[in-house]
């Protein structure tokens, strides 16, 4: 890897930028030049915001595994790729060198083929944080299969329309999955799913928990059973396919302000070649490290920075199948300690978290090995950063805040660790070839510094989405109608005088619990499943451990027995229909909402009652009825 690569100082980050900005064609193509193409590109960008289509690297032809997995035979096939902590820490961890993933993914690749999965199928994956999972999606990747990764704490409801989403016809899971003293029953859920999809032809099952499940015959397979059959047929290669640099290489569903997730789409090329360059370059990666990002693959953060980001720089990246306080709060030190970990990337939320149990589980743990510290998903408020620096960095570690987005593939704003420099609670400097502004409601650039607006992008980076799935035209509305010629964020944030960036949070219907991503209109309609319930409107409220916390005001007109149970059973519709953690954390009974003249809820009047505001609550003068907004206030929880 050339010095130009990596970049060592502020004096060459800022070079690169300007360059990046002045020429960024010659940019990028000097940094894909880094990776390994069966063919290169004719044009390295063709774009347009308006009518949105986005192409980088046209007519080269590559894969993506090759990057990650057969380049590194050579020089490192014994090295460790991919390690991985169980949830039990009386279990044994596996290590898969560059040499067994390899062969491991050959295998399930060879496995997909035999039932039929072609490149372009779209492969829905629904599992644990177990290797498996990550060799799943290499192996669709490696037969230009797409994956669709769905976190394994999702509703049937939520998969099953993810799967008619996507079309899916193949599922690869697991019987279940272990998190904390908790077992889920993935493949149950899984069949709760398809009753609805008779269009899926194949669920191939990995044996993790052996919690008994339904095979149904002809559409349910053993992982294990299928990898025999491979094994027997000798031949254990499997030639990676040629593909084009806009193809797609996957789907990942978000949030957005709508009730229906989007199929957020990332192509093999740009994708490729942003993720390992922010990699490298935001953890300032050094070879022989290893990496510890605790976030579940069925997340961006997971794709970009467990799986194809550390990989494609050919280090180790460390997968954790447990949560943060399982047996104990010291879970995450013991892990670091364990392996001698030299990156900790992890949520605001989990760090909060484990403030809360004071430094007791720290006590004893060594934490020499870290270098680098990272956050990723909400902004880090003050003191969990200062907590983070202290007692797990020890003071000698930096820490990048890195922004992004499921949309944006990659980190877009962040210092470089120990490189640029660092403010708590700042995400900082744009990354080479990211040009950000500030907007007003109008549009209109905001110039200068210390100012605050809504977070646009002038210009593409490779890793910007490409469409939504099976949807175009909602791509366009979605990101770039709002202020036309534009990318849109949904985020507002301040520039201070250094010109660094600070985000502020969601401007949209969307919020971030605990570093998810959930719109409100999804928890309302879930709500509103409920057959005693009239209406709801979901907002957000300040959450200490989550960030965000979600408040519900709910008409019910049910036979109204105990609140409490009425209550609980509100949860369970949400928890049925898109899965725990969209569960509200306050539910408010009331007699109406307020709404203007139109029937519009005026949520910025719930928001601020939610947040504990009682006196100014703005203008309330174009509500129909303003006495409900008195009522509310008096019920407040
Ligand atoms: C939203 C994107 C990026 C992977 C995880 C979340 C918020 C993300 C930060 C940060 C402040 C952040 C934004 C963004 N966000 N990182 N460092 N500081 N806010 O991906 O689910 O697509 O959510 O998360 O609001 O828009 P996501």
């Amino acid at each position: 890897m050339s010095y130009a690569y990596q970049l060592k100082s502020l004096e060459a980050y800022t070079a690169a930028y300007k360059k990046s900005i002045e020429d960024p064609e010659g940019f990028w193509a000097a940094i894909a030049s880094n990776f390994y193409w069966r063919k290169t590109w004719d044009k390295v960008l063709d774009w347009n915001f308006n009518d949105y289509e986005v192409k980088w690297f046209s007519g080269a032809k590559l894969n993506i595994t090759e990057n990650c997995i057969d380049r590194h035979l050579a020089t490192q096939a014994n090295k460790p790729a991919l390690i991985w902590e169980p949830n039990d820490p009386e279990e044994h961890h596996r290590v898969l060198t560059y040499k067994d993933l390899h062969f491991k993914v050959v295998q399930f690749a060879n496995v997909l083929k035999n039932n039929g999965v072609k490149k372009g199928d779209r492969v829905c994956i629904y599992m644990g944080m177990v290797p498996e999972l990550a060799i799943a999606v290499l192996a669709c990747a490696r037969i230009g299969a797409i994956h669709s990764v769905v976190f394994g704490g999702f509703s049937a409801q939520s998969i099953a329309d993810r799967l008619i989403d996507a079309n899916a016809a193949f599922i690869v899971t697991s019987d279940g999955a272990y998190r904390g003293n908790k077992e889920i029953p993935l493949k149950s859920v899984i069949d709760d799913a398809l009753i609805g999809c008779p269009f899926v032809k194949k669920v191939i099952v990995l044996t993790r928990t052996r919690i008994p499940v339904s095979m149904i015959k002809g559409r349910d397979l053993w992982w294990e059973d299928e990898i025999k059959k491979v094994e027997t047929m000798g031949n254990p290669d499997c030639p990676a396919e040629e593909m084009d640099a806009e193809d797609p290489l996957f789907i990942l569903y978000t949030s957005g302000s709508t009730g229906k997730p989007k199929g957020v789409v990332h192509t093999c090329g740009g994708y490729m070649v942003y993720t390992n360059y922010t990699f490298v370059n935001v953890f300032q990666y050094q070879p022989g490290w290893v990496h510890f990002c605790t976030a579940d693959i069925g997340w961006i953060t997971g794709h970009s920075y467990i799986v194809y980001g550390p990989l494609s720089a050919g280090a180790t990246t460390l997968l954790f199948e447990g949560v943060p306080t399982w047996p104990d709060a010291g879970r995450f030190w013991e892990v670091v300690d364990k392996y001698k970990v030299d990156i900790l990337y992890t949520a605001p939320t989990a760090i909060r978290s484990l403030m809360g149990f004071g430094e007791g589980p720290l006590h004893g743990k060594k934490l020499d090995s870290l270098k680098v510290l990272g956050t990723v998903g909400e902004p880090i408020n003050e003191e969990a950063w200062h907590w983070y620096n202290e007692n797990v960095g020890k003071g000698r570690c930096p820490i990048v805040d890195t922004w992004w987005q499921t949309e944006t593939g990659g980190c877009l704003i962040s210092n470089m660790a120990g490189v640029t420099p660092s403010k708590p609670t700042y995400a900082t400097l744009p990354m080479p070839g990211v040009q950000m502004l500030l907007v007003d409601e109008n549009g209109k650039e905001i110039e200068g510094n210390n100012v605050s607006g809504n977070l646009c992008i002038k210009f593409p980076w490779p890793s910007i989405l490409r469409t939504t799935y099976g949807d175009h035209e909602r791509c366009k509305t979605n990101y770039f109608s709002t202020y036309p010629g534009l990318y849109f964020t949904g985020d507002g944030a301040l520039r201070d005088e250094n010109g660094f960036y600070r985000i502020t949070g969601r401007v949209d219907d969307v919020l971030n619990v605990s570093g998810h991503r959930i719109g409100t209109a999804e928890v309302e309609n879930a709500i509103n499943m409920h057959a005693g319930v009239v209406e709801s409107a979901v907002v957000g409220y300040p959450h200490d451990i989550k960030g965000q916390g979600i408040y519900a005001y709910v008409i019910y007109q049910g036979t109204h027995g105990d609140e409490s149970l009425t209550r609980k059973d509100i949860l369970q519709t949400v928890t049925r229909i898109i899965g725990p953690i969209a569960k509200p954390d306050k539910i408010q009974f009331v007699a109406g909402l307020p709404k203007t003249r139109s029937g519009k809820i005026m949520r910025r009047i719930l928001r601020k009652i939610a947040e504990g505001e009682t006196t100014n609550l703005g203008d309330t003068s174009t509500l129909l009825d303003p006495s409900v907004v008195e009522e509310i206030m008096n019920g407040k929880l």
